[in-house]
């Protein structure tokens, strides 16, 4: 029987999981399976995103004829050749003959490599930045080579603004019944799979998915609908802002890893001694064995810890084999910027460590730690002087948590006042036709009879001026969904430079006549301005609220929150940039001195909300 799921209006999920199969691409166990993704649209033409592996065809191919139903298939998109997700097609080919493969040019050349069926007749050439009308929804084709294939693209719906990302964003995992990373707790229960998946499969290609990154910031993504995993259809900023880690090759945490290699323990036992160690001054350990654990989820561990410590014997004069595979694994998976630690172990002729750190030296921006533990046969008493030194030097590496300030009396640290734990809002406010919208963290409830609230607005924006002219204005409370280009969108540009509400489709007027927001906030309040007072910068305008209402149950944003999820992180670059760059947003000024009244054209803060570039 069919089993399929509505994504969206008219999207539907026609994919299928595999809980069967062992190995992945035949080399990464997938212990709680696997899903392949395909997804139909059925618009005025009927089109299928991608098919999936032979594995599931069954399943698949009764989903696309239930959602079909007394249609036919008028065209298959291929946005990645590899047979996990084509190896169907040739079956697609003969159930709907007159169906059109809409693909790239070396799509074609792997599909005549991988199939007898014409191809030729059949394919709609899609190139960078091509689009394709299939009646309501317009598509927009975007190259992606080496994610994870050279053939690679993704395709970006303009009018629901949904992403088909072939394998990024993927996961390894069935989806046991939930479609919707939001259906799951997907952080708690899937985020270690979702960095295996991606470590492994496209971790060599960090510079590649930088370039999908940043293309992808340019749109406003209200859902991303990957090849293998969850959809997303809220939350992803914080799954965005994973991969900008995983991209650039940049830790996530600060601790140490240790594998190790021990045939008959003397080499695990140097590893827990320094382990315990490194314990002892509050430095976090994780350790496995190689012989053990597989080698994709050490790697995936390796992209996650700044320190690495390899522990090996020495065995045939070279380096135990699961050990020196799994270095050759993670040269080829390109890790780079990490502290290394090394410990040998040999009995007559100890050779590992050496070894072991010329494959390491041909990654980029490896730190070896200065000592190394060499040990012969077993770790002895006057050995522990050494462990404690590499200990020491690898915290010396660590970054230093920091340190109470002493302030002297009166003055000032600005830092301070990014403690405080105030939301963000959306302010709203409408003159005459002109609608305008701005992002505020200033909403705060003065008195509960009558319901009273006061917001601060910063003279600069456009929706200030409309507030004093009008004494009227919506504030939307900014939820957790809400996606980075909502900010972007809200807080980057100006009202007088464009209209932030044409086209915007996540609005609706409230009874005063003014947008709020529909999506990516949990309530919006009303307000009658009764009080405007003039505060330099800001004016702060004290407000009767004239409606509330709750329009999600998702938590509210805080500031805190705003930063450690949904911003991204600032990228590295080779690049040395001379400036000032604003903590709110990341403009940057570029220039010795900021001016003192410098105000950021983008978010609007004034010049004590940058910090030198250094
Ligand atoms: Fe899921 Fe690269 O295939």
């Amino acid at each position: 029987m069919y089993c399929y799921r509505k994504v969206k209006e008219d999207l539907y999920w026609v994919g299928a999981n595999d809980r069967r199969l062992a190995m992945f691409e035949g080399v990464y166990s997938v212990p709680d399976g696997v899903s392949y993704n395909s997804y139909l649209l059925m618009d005025e033409k009927t089109v299928l995103f991608d098919t999936v592996d032979k594995a599931v065809s069954d399943t698949f191919f009764e989903n696309v004829e239930a959602v079909l139903g007394d249609r036919t298939l008028d065209y298959v998109i291929i946005h990645h050749m590899e047979p996990d997700h084509s190896a169907t097609l040739d079956g697609l080919v003969r159930r709907y003959p007159d169906m059109k493969i809409i693909c790239n040019e070396k799509i074609v050349v792997m599909m005549k490599q991988f199939f007898e069926f014409d191809v030729d007749s059949r394919a709609v050439l899609m190139k960078e930045g091509s689009s394709f009308n299939t009646g309501k929804h317009n598509l927009v084709f975007v190259m992606a080579p080496m994610v994870h294939w050279p053939e690679v693209m993704v395709s970006y719906d303009t009018t629901d603004k949904i992403l088909f990302s072939a394998d990024a964003f993927g996961c390894f995992g069935a989806l046991n019944g939930a479609l919707f990373a939001d259906e799951v707790d997907f952080m708690r229960d899937y985020l270690d799979e979702a960095r295996r998946y991606y470590t492994n499969i496209v971790g060599k290609y960090g510079t590649q998915v930088q370039a999908i990154l940043k293309k992808a910031s340019a749109l406003e993504i209200d859902m991303i609908c990957p090849l293998h995993g969850f959809v997303w259809r809220k939350g992803h900023g914080d799954f965005i802002s994973k991969y900008m880690h995983w991209s650039t090759y940049t830790p996530e945490e600060n601790a140490v890893m240790i594998a190790y290699a021990s045939v008959y323990g003397h080499t695990e036992n140097a590893a827990e001694v320094l382990a315990c160690k490194l314990r002892e001054v509050g430095i976090k350990t994780v350790m496995f064995d190689v012989s053990v654990t597989p080698a994709s989820d050490i790697i995936s561990a390796c992209f996650r810890y700044s320190h690495l410590v390899f522990a090996s014997t020495t065995y045939n004069a070279g380096i135990f084999v699961n050990m020196e595979a799994l270095l050759h694994d993670l040269a080829a998976h390109n890790i780079q910027n990490r502290t290394v630690a090394l410990i040998e172990n040999g009995s007559w002729a100890p050779t590992s460590g050496k070894l072991m750190r010329e494959i390491l030296s041909g990654c980029k921006n490896i730190t070896f730690i200065d000592t190394e533990l060499s040990v012969k046969s077993s770790v002895k008493a006057d050995q522990m002087a050494v462990i404690d030194q590499m200990v020491k030097e690898i915290a010396a590496t660590m970054p230093k948590k920091t340190e109470v300030s002493q302030v002297p009396a009166g003055e000032m640290d600005a830092n301070a006042m990014f403690k405080l734990s105030y939301g963000l809002f959306v302010l709203t406010a409408k003159e005459g036709d002109k609608d305008n919208g701005c992002i505020i963290n200033t909403t705060v409830q003065l008195t509960d009879t009558p319901k009273r609230i006061t917001i601060a607005v910063n003279k600069a924006n456009a929706t200030h001026d409309m507030i004093k002219n009008t004494g009227v204005f919506n504030v939307s409370v900014l939820s957790t969904d809400a996606p980075f280009q909502m900010f972007q969108h809200f807080g980057f540009q100006s009202g007088r430079d464009v209209d932030k509400f044409a086209g915007y489709e996540n609005a609706q007027r409230s009874a005063n006549g003014l947008y709020y927001l529909t999506s990516g906030s949990n309530a919006v309040i009303s307000g009658q301005v009764i009080e405007a007072r003039d505060y330099g910068t800001h004016t702060l305008f004290v407000a009767d609220v004239t409606e509330a209402r709750i329009i999600s149950d998702v938590p509210s944003v805080t500031y805190q929150y705003y930063f450690d999820h949904i911003k991204p992180k600032p990228q590295p670059t080779d690049e040395k940039k001379v400036g000032w760059i604003c903590k709110i947003c990341g403009f940057v000024y570029e220039g010795e001195e900021l001016p003192a009244d410098y105000i950021c054209p983008l978010c609007k803060h004034g010049a004590e909300d940058f910090e030198k570039i250094q």
